[in-house]
């Protein structure tokens, strides 16, 4: 997704928006550009097509001075990755500058209506449309401010804008509506703006999160925070609780591997203090519900995206089996739009990292205009999902830099377990079951310390299958979206094309596609299936298949069939996740590498997906 930074204070800008521009990078990008007030009064603006190394090597050249400016990285939705589409935009005179991340849905009607009015387009953004619209309503004698709030009048869509202009120098007007921005309240009057913390966390840790709607003024004397409909609104500051180094490589060569290695310290947060050994349950602060509310819960919808979909199935296996709770798992794009069967005795649970994610705000909002409960799963604190359900519980799991989502993912089963433990205690999940579920919950960052340190062997594995045209990968039961989510990490760290299915679904039509130039790897851990699993092998074996399997340690009867082999510990089946996915994400990484792939940002994706 797009990223916008902006800084007005006594310091040069130039460097301090790219810099927030290079925290942002992860968000995903293919064009970047800022725009400063110069000494002169001028807007001076340079963008550039690529990566922000050609931003960088451009400003070098001609650095514009100037205490004040916007930045932006372009994720290219209204036309391809060019100079011209480059933001920041501006208007015809140059006055006026802007950049944005989101959708405006009636650009192509207010393009229309603005070239008839004789307005020139120089790029083939939606986003122009809103800096001519600036232009055109801005009053003589008006503000920035006005003239933004006039013009935002007529878009409907997402937004998340910045807009700077020589008119009224000196000032950045900032707006939001659906792609998230912050303010960074700095010291020594210095505001900044950014699309989330990491763009500021180096000069400040007081943040202002914007809500749908809000506006702000920044000046060097502080900053003003509105709404379109109510006008002046006061909006809390938060202080951003991780440090500057959460969003740095750590002394690894990337953010996917370094993530990987932090699971066994970001399973031990997400479970500090919420684990009840003696009375075998979970303790979850963030969920306020009363305990009758929860009693009166007849059904539960998980809806999510992506990985985040994928822990949302684990989710289900987990509620039904030990809570007894009738459960579903909906695509959280496809959610929005049905007409789900929810009402107020329906718990809706969301599971996003970002807490940004277009699709799952939007069935979020949805599930709450039907009355429905909603409780988030979300990593980062502040963010919109978490700051618009009614409950929830955060993940403390750090920045997750890496678009490939590793770290969240585990975090998310294993708050998943917490949850059910806290559900199926107070409902028919006896003492000693809920015992043996702590203990395996807290052994967990052990068992992945163990796992980690095959990682070479991992390394090697991955040379044999880099060019593989496909992989299959195949579970059963709690195994099942194990198999999703290593097709998912592979898929889109390294371009192979993959596929996860249910192993027992092979001889409904897969298996046509089994032969010695097809790996299929199995999640065979020793579970209520391990030997429909090992029939499901034989049957590959029989057909020339090379497999790859994930078993526990012993497994001996399976050594002799496999080509190669992962040796895992024994947990709780319900837990087995969390272990087995830990070797797909380095064997993802490690394919990736080998096959030149940008591993922290795979062509085509972002971390936060704010669009439809
Ligand atoms: C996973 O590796 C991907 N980056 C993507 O599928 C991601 O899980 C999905 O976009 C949901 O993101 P969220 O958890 O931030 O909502």
């Amino acid at each position: 997704m797009c990223g916008i930074v902006g800084y007005v204070g006594p310091r040069q800008a130039s460097g301090l928006l790219v810099e927030g521009l290079r925290r942002l990078e992860y968000r995903g990008y293919d064009s970047a550009g800022i725009t400063i007030l110069g000494p002169d009064g001028d807007l001076h603006t340079v963008k550039r097509a690529g990566k922000l190394d050609e931003l960088d090597r451009a400003i070098a050249v001609d650095r514009p001075a100037g205490t004040c400016g916007i930045g932006h990285t372009r994720w290219a939705t209204h036309g391809p990755p060019t100079r011209d589409n480059a933001h920041p935009h501006t208007s015809a005179d140059g006055s006026i500058a802007l950049v944005h991340n989101g959708i405006i849905e009636n650009a192509g009607t207010l393009r229309t209506k603005l070239q008839a009015e004789g307005v020139v387009f120089r790029s083939e953004t939606d986003t122009e449309v809103v800096v001519h619209l600036v232009d055109r309503l801005w009053v003589k004698g008006g503000t920035l401010e006005d003239a933004v709030a006039k013009a935002l009048e007529q878009v409907i869509g997402a937004y998340g804008i910045a807009v700077v202009s020589s008119r009224d120098p000196n000032k950045i007007v900032v707006a939001r509506n659906g792609s998230p921005l912050l303010l960074g309240v700095g010291n020594d009057g210095e505001v900044l703006v950014g699309s989330d913390a990491a763009a500021v966390i180096a000069h400040t840790r007081n943040v202002v999160y914007l809500d749908d709607g809000d506006y702000a003024v920044l000046t060097p004397d502080g900053y003003r925070t509105y709404h379109l409909r109510q006008g002046p609104v006061q909006r809390q500051v938060h202080r951003v609780t991780w440090d500057l180094e959460a969003i740095e490589k750590g002394g690894f060569e990337h953010f996917m591997l370094k993530e990987i290695f932090e699971q066994p310290r970001s399973l031990e947060d997400v479970m500090r203090g919420r684990l009840l050994e003696e009375e075998g349950a979970a303790r979850l602060g963030g969920v306020t519900v009363s305990d009758a509310d929860l009693q009166g819960i007849e059904r539960i919808v998980l809806t999510a995206c992506g990985t985040s979909w994928h822990s949302a199935l684990i989710g289900e296996y987990m509620l039904e089996e030990l809570a007894r709770i009738p459960t579903k798992v909906e695509y959280a794009s496809e959610f929005r739009y049905k007409n789900p069967v929810v009402d107020e005795k329906t718990l809706v649970i969301v599971i996003s990292q970002s807490g940004e994610t277009a699709d799952t705000l939007a069935a979020l909002r949805e599930a709450r205009r039907r009355g429905a409960k909603v409780m988030g799963i979300v990593n980062t604190v502040g963010s919109t999902i978490a700051r618009e359900t009614d409950f929830g519980v955060h993940l403390h799991a750090g920045p997750e830099i890496g678009v490939a989502s590793t770290k969240a993912f585990t975090s998310q089963v294993a708050a998943l377990a917490l949850f059910t433990l806290y559900m199926a205690r107070r409902r028919s999940l006896s003492i000693l079951e809920g015992r043996k579920l702590v203990a395996a919950l807290q052994a967990l960052p052990g068992q992945v310390t163990e796992i980690l340190q095959q990682n070479d062997r991992i390394r090697e594995l991955a040379k044999v299958y880099q060019d593989a045209p496909n992989v299959l990968y195949l579970g059963r039961g709690y195994q099942f979206p194990v198999a999703l989510e290593g097709a998912l990490k592979l898929k889109e760290v390294s371009y192979i094309h993959a596929e996860g299915y249910p192993a027992a679904e092979m001889k409904h039509g897969p298996i046509a596609l089994i032969d010695e130039n097809m790996p299929v790897v199995f999640l065979a851990p020793r579970d209520g299936v391990y030997h429909k699993v090992v029939s499901n092998i034989e049957e590959v074996k029989a057909r020339d298949g090379q497999v790859i399997a994930v078993v526990n340690n012993g497994a001996e009867e399976l050594l002799g069939i496999v080509d190669h082999f992962i040796q895992i510990p024994e947990t709780h089946p319900a837990l087995l996740p969390i272990l087995t996915v830990i070797p797909l994400q380095l064997l993802a990484y490690h394919i990736a590498l080998l096959r030149g792939c940008d591993v922290d940002q795979p062509r085509n994706l972002a971390k936060s997906v704010t669009v439809e």
